[in-house]
């Protein structure tokens, strides 16, 4: 089996070689320049490894693996118009470089061209992979309504945060290391285990990314910092902080959180405060480390050799260490 980095390099190669360029240019040209933003490209990667983790041939799950990438990247568009972001990768938001109209018809070619991909393949596993793609997208959808649903609510328990993000984010790399499995042909309970090992991965990555979105470095996050905190995102920092804060702090971060401001550096510096003192950020810290171990131990169930589970520990522990 090839290492990370390999699986990275060939991931890399291909969407260098991918050319999506077409008329009429303010359709495609949106589509290019999202998907030459980059990015970790962490979920093609995971349909990579774990084709070849069930002794496919990799090269077979570069349909799949495009098809998860333009849609987490379509996701993305779509995404930043609806949190009014203005960065991705360090670069203007497709929304802002060009208009939200753009980004809402570009975005909508995107989730086409993704399901376009899985004709590469043979019937029985074209109809296992769009079934899985369908529920996974839908479930996406239902995760980003939570989201937005949540921004306006005072009352969201950390079960409920946890849901959303399991929708929002999780269930994709789940599905995206699936169809790795579906294309390798390999047993249900293999596939359905490989899903948990991204599910646990994918809620680790999502609770890191509202830590960044706080802490992260605005000269490498390439996101505006801070913009979960504008948005009146109730993130596990957030819903931590409501928890261990002091009877003050509690009052005035509920109060910071029910405000759309125009200057939002005050609001951005008095909520990191109180996420720090609190012990929320440290609370946060350690569900990440729990999640990916939980993540490490579906690993330990599935009947295959120490290298292969090294491999896909190492891609776990890279996550956990990132800093974009
Ligand atoms: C995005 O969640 C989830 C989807 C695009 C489906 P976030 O809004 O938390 O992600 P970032 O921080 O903008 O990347
Ligand atoms: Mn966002
Ligand atoms: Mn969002």
């Amino acid at each position: 089996m090839l290492s990370l980095q390999q699986f990275q390099e060939v991931v890399k190669n291909h969407f260098e070689n991918t050319n999506l360029d077409k008329e009429p240019k303010n359709l495609y040209a949106p589509i290019s320049y999202i998907l030459e933003l980059g990015g970790k490209r962490i979920r093609p990667v995971l349909t990579l490894m774990s084709t070849a983790v069930f002794d496919g041939d990799y090269k077979q799950a570069l349909p799949a693996a495009t098809a998860i990438e333009v849609f987490h990247n379509f996701s993305l568009i779509h995404d930043d118009i609806m949190d009014d972001a203005p960065l991705r990768r360090g670069k203007p938001t497709v929304h802002e470089k060009w208009n939200v109209n753009t980004g809402i018809l570009s975005g909508d070619a995107m989730l086409i061209l993704a399901y376009q991909y899985f004709e590469n393949y043979k019937p029985e596993i074209f109809q296992k992979l769009a079934k899985l793609f369908s529920k996974t997208a839908l479930e996406v959808c239902e995760g980003q309504q939570y989201d937005v649903d949540f921004e306006t609510r005072t009352n969201v328990t950390i079960p409920e945060y946890l849901k959303m993000i399991e929708y929002k984010t999780a269930v994709l790399l789940g599905a995206a290391m699936k169809m790795g499995a579906i294309v390798a042909e390999t047993s249900e309970e293999n596939g359905n285990l490989i899903y948990d090992f991204g599910l646990n991965l994918g809620i680790a990555f999502q609770l890191q990314d509202d830590y960044l979105d706080a802490f992260g470095n605005p000269e490498t996050f390439g996101k505006q910092v801070g913009g979960d905190i504008i948005e009146n995102k109730k993130t596990y920092l957030f819903l931590k902080a409501m928890e261990f804060a002091t009877a003050n702090d509690k009052q005035q971060l509920a109060h910071l959180f029910s405000i759309q401001l125009a200057d939002n550096v005050e609001k951005i510096e008095a909520a990191k405060k109180i996420f720090v003192e609190s012990g929320a950020s440290e609370a946060t810290k350690k569900a990440i480390a729990n999640y990916t171990l939980k993540a490490f131990e579906t690993l330990e169930k599935m009947a295959i050799d120490g290298e292969k589970k090294a491999i896909l520990k190492a891609f776990g522990e890279n996550l956990m260490g990132r800093n974009v």
